[in-house]
């Protein structure tokens, strides 16, 4: 039998936390064959709840979850990590600046990155969830000098899956007849879903599509503002399906990604695509044996491109406030 994995998930008592730890432990991250142990880390206050989570774990009798350890210590949650899910983070509340914003989650993603650096695993592979997404993972990585830059990324893929979604239903496809769908820059509203490159059944979507109206005043609104639109309606922000694209972000970076497609997630940049070097930022990637590549070559128009600068800009602006508050 394999030894399993150890994997700390943050914000366990929490919404997405719910509905993630009963993928991970049916096998769902990384693999049918592959036990896992679980460590949650949650704040003092709610460790009770995520006690309460962990006795509805045992009560599946999920034959590859070989334990689970509850914390509220980062010095403990993330020892011997291999893979570590950031999921906790402090929401913007009413009246709250972006400054305080920032300053509130360099206050949890300084440590965990300290923390991640000192006692996690030799392959450790991070995947920041809790927003803003990008920028914690800036701060965790900052932290963690270690630890090779590229392990340190965040969540765009629940974005993709949104941008399939639409598009599947625009052109009246299934979401497996559509590859190389991409979200640059930042998970945010400035983000930008490009459809230029993708393709339905091998053939352009864009060009399939056929239709800018749609493009510009549908599709990337749609997908851009998604989360408020769930708020809206559900009366609480998306935590399935980013639980589920939590899962897909992991899987896809430990198993691969098919031949002839890619995937979207925020990486470290090495200055591709005129993103400036360091930033964690969105781009297409291929995965393969457990790392990412930087899909290179893709033609940028003029529409795209404006696109990417913007969200690319409000990155560098983010990068630079928590660098004035010393938080890298
Ligand atoms: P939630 O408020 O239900 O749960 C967050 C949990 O984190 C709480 O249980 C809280 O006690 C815990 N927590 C706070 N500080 C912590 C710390 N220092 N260490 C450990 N745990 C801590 O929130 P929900 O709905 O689960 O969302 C979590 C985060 O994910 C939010 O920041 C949300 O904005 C973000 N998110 C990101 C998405 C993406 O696509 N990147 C999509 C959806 C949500």
């Amino acid at each position: 039998t394999r030894t399993p994995v150890n994997v700390t998930v943050t914000g366990a008592a929490g919404q997405i936390g719910y509905a993630l730890l009963f993928r991970i432990a049916s096998g769902h991250l990384l693999g049918a064959d592959v036990p896992v142990r679980l460590r949650l880390l949650e704040i003092p206050q709610a460790v009770k709840a995520a006690e309460g989570t962990a006795m509805e774990l045992d009560d599946c009798a999920f034959p590859l979850l070989s334990g689970i350890d509850i914390f509220d210590d980062a010095a403990k949650a993330f020892e011997g990590t291999n893979v570590a899910l950031l999921v906790g983070a402090r929401p913007r509340t009413k009246g709250m600046e972006r400054g305080d914003l920032l300053e509130a989650n360099g206050g949890i993603f300084k440590p965990q990155g300290e923390a991640i650096n000192a006692g996690a695993a030799d392959d450790v592979k991070v995947l920041v969830v809790g927003n803003p997404a990008n920028t914690n993972a800036l701060i965790a990585q900052s932290h963690a000098p270690d630890v090779p830059a590229e392990r340190f990324t965040a969540m765009t893929r629940l974005d993709h899956n949104r941008a399939l979604a639409q598009l599947s239903k625009k052109a009246g496809v299934s979401v497996s007849d559509i590859k190389k769908m991409t979200i640059w820059g930042n998970h945010s509203a400035t983000q930008y879903p490009d459809i230029f490159h993708a393709e339905i059944n091998g053939k352009n979507a864009a060009e399939t599509v056929n239709d800018q109206n749609w493009l510009e005043n549908d599709f990337i609104p749609t997908v851009a503002k998604r989360g408020a639109a769930i708020i809206e309606a559900r009366g609480a922000s998306s935590a399935a399906s980013a639980a589920s694209a939590a899962i897909d972000h992991v899987h896809t970076w430990v198993n691969g990604t098919a031949e002839g497609t890619w995937t979207s997630m925020a990486v470290v940049s090495d200055g591709s695509y005129g993103v400036p070097e360091g930033l964690i930022s969105s781009f297409p990637v291929t995965t393969k044996d457990g790392k990412w590549e930087i899909v290179q070559g893709l033609e940028i128009d003029d529409f795209s491109r404006a696109r990417i600068d913007a969200s690319v800009n409000e990155l560098a602006e983010e990068r630079d406030a928590v660098r004035k508050l010393g938080l890298i």
